[in-house]
């Protein structure tokens, strides 16, 4: 069997961080700020160590850039890693976040088991201790994860465990950091296991194991509840989108309905909100099958769904104060003597009829019996998230996902959770002139438009399924494909992006 995922706690507690035993201390510095207590207190145990590496230039404290020291029994780490956080100005709960993301990712390279972060001394009165311990917490979480299940080499000391400590010698600002800490947590946890998921290959994971895998986190978390309907029951509902996209392999199409409900008192007058999230096992392109150099980054075509599964389970783990379904459309997309053609007109859940040009579109004809599911089960909004278009990377390259959407007030929720967050989005358009090109002759739409705006055309023809209901959505495809060339410290494969983002957007919802 597969090994186990490195597993990555975070606390926070009442302690010196210059006397606390660790493997690996972890100190932010800012590039600009003149005087700072801890840095200052650290370097006179180290005999001006850290002065040494900034006048050598060595260490500019830049953001994302660190420089290791060790403790020589001087101060109670074993090593002690300068993090840089950038100007002191310009530092905001990213910076610290990025900060605890590479001393974790530090810490695993090195087999540092047990680290100490001192990353959020230097930050002053803003952001707060909770903003910046839920940060940290989601940093670290992020740094310290690996997918190696199936590398059975023995890795020499290869960490089954990253106990991680933010430490602070206020106590009122310790009890900010608790709070923080507890629900950084609870959202990194849930975006390593959304990694996980996506990270997983085709031959491993599919529709029916990602159904079973939703059902787990229901039965293992209190407050969700998990239905899955099978081939049989989406030929009875008339899903044919879902079902032409999975026509062709013999691992059959699921649609997954997680729904949490909250907590007794807050249920009455609370909105219902619908998360859509696409997972396509493995894109092969079907029947227009893709070239072959980069497809294996395809068995990442799930991650939409994994970040909505990711997002349910912090959700429920947080107790949001709001319904929320979490609805994924399971297919795998191969050629075979049974796929989807082009050329076929499939006539989806909502009724409308679809045109199929190119069976690599796949993501929109599977979306769209999701969202009319959403709409059908009374979803006040609607936000789906998928690896849509390669168009979208050509759009906006890996930095940021597109937004687009058919009501501003959400659009604008949106970018402030995303702000939030530091998962990234932009704002694209998705209008009427975008639909037009999605009309077909012989079907009520096609399922591709023109030459250029391929991201916008695609959220067109979504935006067709969701009727007045407030809707946004969301293309990761720059996200999870760049992977290796992505700044980010620590993992190859999927960034689980969505879980941060959307969860932030529920957060501010339920308040
Ligand atoms: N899953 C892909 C989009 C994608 C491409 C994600 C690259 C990540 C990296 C999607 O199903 C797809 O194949 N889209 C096509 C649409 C086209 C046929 C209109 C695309 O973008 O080429
Ligand atoms: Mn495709
Ligand atoms: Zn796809």
């Amino acid at each position: 069997m597969a090994k186990e995922i490195i597993s990555v706690t975070v606390k926070a507690q009442k302690a010196d961080p210059i006397a606390a035993k660790s493997d690996l201390l972890a100190v932010g510095v800012f590039s600009d700020a003149k005087r700072d207590r801890l840095c200052e207190a650290i370097d006179k145990k180290l005999d001006g160590a850290i002065a040494k590496v900034r006048k050598l230039g060595d260490f500019k404290a830049k953001a994302n850039t660190s420089a290791l020291l060790y403790g020589d029994g001087k101060v109670g780490a074993k090593r002690v890693l300068l993090v840089g956080l950038g100007e002191r100005a310009k530092a905001t709960t990213e910076a610290a976040r990025d900060a605890a993301a590479l001393a974790a990712s530090k810490a695993v390279e090195l087999k540092a088991g047990r680290a100490v972060l001192a990353l959020h001394t230097g930050f002053g009165r803003r952001p707060g201790a909770g903003e910046l311990g839920r940060a940290i917490a989601e940093g670290a979480h992020f740094g310290g994860y690996r997918y190696d299940e199936f590398v059975t080499k023995s890795e020499d000391g290869r960490l089954k465990q990253l106990a991680v400590s933010v430490a602070d010698t206020n106590a009122d600002k310790v009890r900010h950091l608790v709070a923080g800490v507890r629900a950084g947590s609870v959202i990194g946890r849930a975006q390593s296991f959304a990694r996980t998921i996506a990270n997983r290959p085709g031959n491993v994971m599919n529709p029916p194991v990602l159904a079973a895998a939703a059902k787990k986190v229901a039965a293992e978390t209190s407050r969700l509840s998990c239905t899955v309907f099978d081939e049989k029951q989406l030929k009875q509902k008339k899903m044919g989108g879902i079902l032409a996209v999975g026509s062709g392999s013999v691992n059959k199409p699921r649609l997954i309905v997680l729904k949490y409900k909250p907590p007794s008192k807050a249920r009455a007058r609370t909105v219902t909100i619908g998360l859509v999230g696409k997972a396509i096992t493995f894109d092969s392109g079907g029947i227009s099958i893709k070239p072959a150099a980069g497809m294996q980054d395809m068995k990442l075509d799930m991650s939409g769904g994994a970040a909505v599964i990711g997002v349910l389970k912090a959700a429920a783990e947080l107790k949001l104060g709001l319904h929320v379904y979490g609805i994924i459309p399971s297919a795998e997309n191969l050629p075979s003597g049974t796929s989807y053609r082009p050329g076929d007109i499939v006539t989806t859940y909502s009724g409308k009829t679809v045109e199929v040009q190119n069976t690599d579109a796949e993501g929109r004809m599977l979306l769209c019996d999701a969202l009319y599911y959403a709409v059908e089960q009374k979803c006040d909004i609607i936000v789906d998230i998928a690896t849509l278009t390669g168009a979208c990377i050509v759009a906006l390259g890996k930095h940021k996902g597109g937004l687009m959407g058919n009501d501003p007030g959400l659009i604008k929720q949106l970018q402030a959770a995303a702000e939030a967050s530091g998962e990234k989005v932009w704002h694209l358009p998705s209008g009427e002139e975008y639909l037009e090109e999605m009309k077909s002759k012989i079907a009520d739409l096609k399922n591709i438009g023109g030459k250029g705006g391929g991201a916008c055309t695609a959220a067109a023809f979504l935006g067709q399924f969701v009727g007045d209901t407030k809707w946004a959505h969301i293309d990761m495809a720059s996200m999870e494909s760049m992977f290796e060339g992505s700044k980010k410290p620590g993992a190859v494969g999927s960034t689980g992006f969505g879980v941060r983002l959307l969860t932030t957007y529920l957060m501010n919802a339920a308040k």
